[in-house]
């Protein structure tokens, strides 16, 4: 059990580092094309190939404790100009390869992917498959709602070289679905996995959350035990955001019923005993493997990295983000899309990229974005062969408090660290430092 006073002092709102700097710091409104697409080209390395995200926005019911950006709608007429966009999207970026782009990662996200027609997504994945060159070990994965998956998506899928799902249980228990009006029962999940495996895919994937409205110790443990039983490869253990300002269904619930400081953390505390009782391995911030998993090999060897796509144990130095609310990572350059699916739509008939936002990173960020990629995925950060420096004033708390320790190049990540990462890398952050008087919320709390 995790000392309360840790707790109360850390438990602050905070960037989540999916990217550095975190989106609400990134520069530029007015995005110039070529200039993003110019980053891009000099980033990419056929070598390498390319990571695709592909944002499908649509779902037809709202799960009220979502954060994504999502669509809510029963109307199926959408999917098909929606797909048409996406692959005009892609040919605007594929005309900027000299050679067929090399693709080494794609993955499907949401929304719910499966809200599409298996026909319309095997139409998308064909498409660009076709006009591109597949790497030999390429990775592609997609995220599955148990209610609106079906065995015609699963086979549609694998037939284009898809070995990976990602299953959304978030927690078993009637009573928090309810809350989150979310309508899918374990029996479903286990369908879809059963079937999954049955069809071929070699590695699935869950999600659950602690900190939902209502949540009790008994209700991670239920969960925790299903999943133990159903053995995902790999399982992300998330906390809850709290974004009501952002995600106005969050409103639907009142904060009193949230599980907070202490109370949501020993709910994670819970759940990770569970899983490692239950043979998973915890990596990173909020992931947990089976020992054979590849993400956990890649941990082992200093190898996993991260993006907006979460963990991964294949890394690509450039991410193409298709769709509306995408982000793309040219390494030196971040852009966002256009989230509105109308304009997105309207944009790309235009012939132009739909961008509303975009950051490109000076010599300090890059520096920054390293050591702070560094401390999520390995524990560590060592700047001793970089060209940079920190301040490293901010660190000595954190090592009164045990949870790292530092040299002038250096810092470890040692005991109950692990669940501080976030605030570990804020007292580095040079950016985040400076408005640590904010009276707007911009972030979600630590825990
Ligand atoms: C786009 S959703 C999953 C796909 C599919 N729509 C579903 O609901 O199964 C991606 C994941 O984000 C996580 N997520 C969404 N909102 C969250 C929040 N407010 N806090 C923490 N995790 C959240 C959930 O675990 C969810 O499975
Ligand atoms: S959790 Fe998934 S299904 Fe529910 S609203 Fe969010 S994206 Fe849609």
């Amino acid at each position: 059990m995790m000392d309360p006073h840790l707790i109360e002092k850390y438990n602050v709102a905070i960037p989540r580092y999916t990217s550095y700097p975190p989106v609400p710091f990134w520069q530029t409104e007015d995005v110039q094309e070529k200039q993003w697409t110019d980053q891009l080209i000099n980033g990419y390395n056929p070598n390498e190939g390319l990571s695709l995200y592909i944002h499908l926005p649509f779902c037809e019911n709202l799960c009220t404790y979502c954060g994504c950006n999502k669509r809510i709608t029963k109307n199926h007429d959408k999917e098909a100009p929606y797909i048409d966009a996406v692959m005009a999207e892609w040919d605007i970026y594929r005309a900027k390869f000299q050679d067929l782009p090399v693709i080494r990662q794609i993955h499907l996200g949401g929304g719910t992917p499966t809200f599409f027609k298996a026909s319309e997504l095997y139409r998308l994945i064909n498409y660009i498959l076709s006009t591109s060159v597949t790497a030999p070990d390429h990775e592609f994965s997609f995220e599955v709602h148990p209610t609106s998956t079906n065995l015609d998506h699963l086979m549609a899928l694998y037939d284009v070289g898809f070995r990976r799902i990602s299953i959304g249980v978030q927690d078993v228990s009637q009573e928090v679905l309810k809350i989150i009006n979310r309508r899918q029962t374990i029996e479903q999940v286990r369908l879809v996995t059963e079937w999954a495996r049955l069809v071929g895919y070699t590695s699935v994937n869950m999600d659950i959350i602690y900190g939902l409205p209502k949540q009790t110790q008994q209700h991670i443990k239920d969960t925790v035990n299903e999943i133990i039983d159903l053995k995902p490869d790999r399982l992300a253990f998330y906390s809850y955001a709290h974004v009501p300002w952002k995600s106005a269904g969050q409103r639907a619930y009142s904060e009193e019923d949230l599980p907070q400081g202490v109370e949501k953390s020993s709910l994670y505390s819970l759940g990770k005993v569970l899983l490692e009782q239950g043979g998973y391995k915890a990596v990173g911030m909020d992931h947990f493997c089976l020992p054979n998993d590849d993400l956990y090999v890649a941990y082992q060897n200093d190898q996993m990295h991260r993006n907006f796509m979460g963990y991964t144990s294949k890394y690509t130095t450039c991410m193409v983000g298709l769709g509306a609310s995408s982000i793309s990572d040219s390494w030196t350059a971040y852009v966002q899309n256009e989230k509105s699916v109308e304009r997105y739509q309207e944009t790309i008939a235009q012939g132009r990229l739909p961008l509303i936002k975009a950051h490109f990173l000076n010599n300090e960020e890059l520096f920054f974005r390293k050591i702070i990629l560094d401390l999520m995925c390995k524990d560590r950060a060592d700047w001793s062969q970089m060209t940079g420096n920190l301040d490293t004033d901010y660190l000595h708390p954190l090592r009164q408090d045990q949870l790292i320790e530092f040299t002038d190049h250096s810092i470890d990540v040692i005991g109950n660290g692990t669940s501080f990462v976030r605030n570990i890398c804020a007292a580095i952050d040079p950016i985040y430092s400076l408005r640590t008087n904010q009276d707007v919320p911009v972030f979600s709390k630590a825990i």
